[in-house]
């Protein structure tokens, strides 16, 4: 997943087609006519403190956060879905922000945001404290090498932030297809959240609700979910000693996983 710089720009892309499948599984929504574009791109973050939610977005909705989003399409999924509600997703990659931010404007989506932002930086200063309703984390970047596992997002000083940004009682969705990274995941996650592992798909997406869930769908690879909602009994002190004892994400190789990011970067545009 780090070779996005290669792939195409989707701003250049040729004709523009109504409808989008991506391995054969339709991009939500359909492209509207030009005049019903919007600007779904976040340019300008701020270097210090939170962004201006209230002035982002022309309603005042719930907050939905999609960190690590890829081509956004979860949120696209939310966004059609959930009309009366907020969205924003972020990414390192500004190749994969390039393609949701495209999709969302040609979809009129205006209760959608995209920004290239690090999901640390989101969680700790970009987002503020209580001011998310749902964060949802799908198939986080494994950095499946032990020597970069330093890398790794979801670790305990990560999920504390996310506990920092939600409103009391809000939730964090949780999936992988990475064994290891889904084992360490648990170990950590039930201390800041009442977290539940999911037995079988999305009733709301059934053939997968991001692109990486509907490749490891059609691989047969294993994918663990879970969601949970916010323990609010937790105060910053606790916190803080959660985060000095519990143990960071360190899993081996998992070749399948691997290998699926490999393919992920040929098999066809973002
Ligand atoms: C395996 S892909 C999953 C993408 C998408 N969530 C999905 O399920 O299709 C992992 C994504 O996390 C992004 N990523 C990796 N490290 C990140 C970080 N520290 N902050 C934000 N995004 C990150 C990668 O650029 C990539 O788009």
């Amino acid at each position: 997943m780090d070779n996005f710089s290669q792939l195409p720009d989707p701003n250049r892309m040729g004709a523009k087609r109504q409808m989008e499948r991506e391995f054969g599984v339709p991009i939500p929504g359909v492209i509207l006519p030009q005049n019903q574009w919007v600007q779904t791109a976040l340019k300008d973050l701020p270097c210090t403190g939170p962004i201006d939610f209230p002035a982002l977005f022309p309603t005042q909705g719930q907050l939905v956060v999609d960190i690590g989003c890829g081509n956004g399409r979860y949120l696209l999924g939310s966004g059609y879905t959930r009309m009366g509600w907020n969205h924003i997703g972020f990414d390192v990659l500004p190749m994969v922000i390039r393609y949701a931010t495209r999709r969302a404007n040609q979809r009129g989506l205006s209760n959608i945001r995209f920004a290239v932002a690090d999901g640390l930086k989101v969680v700790r200063q970009l987002l503020g404290r209580e001011t998310v309703d749902e964060v949802h984390i799908y198939h986080p970047q494994p950095y499946h090498d032990p020597r970069d596992a330093d890398r790794r997002m979801v670790t305990p000083s990560f999920l504390a932030s996310v506990h920092d940004c939600l409103k009391p009682g809000g939730l964090i969705f949780l999936q992988t297809d990475h064994p290891g990274y889904w084992k360490a995941i648990r170990e950590t996650v039930s201390h800041f959240f009442d977290f539940h592992e999911r037995i079988g798909r999305w009733t709301d997406s059934p053939r997968g609700r991001t692109r990486r869930e509907i490749l490891s769908i059609k691989r047969g690879l294993p994918i663990f979910r879970g969601q949970g909602s916010r323990l609010d009994h937790l105060d910053s002190l606790a916190k803080e000693k959660l985060v000095r004892n519990l143990p960071l994400p360190m899993f081996g190789i998992h070749a399948e996983s691997q290998r699926l990011d490999r393919e992920e970067l040929v098999l066809d545009k973002y």
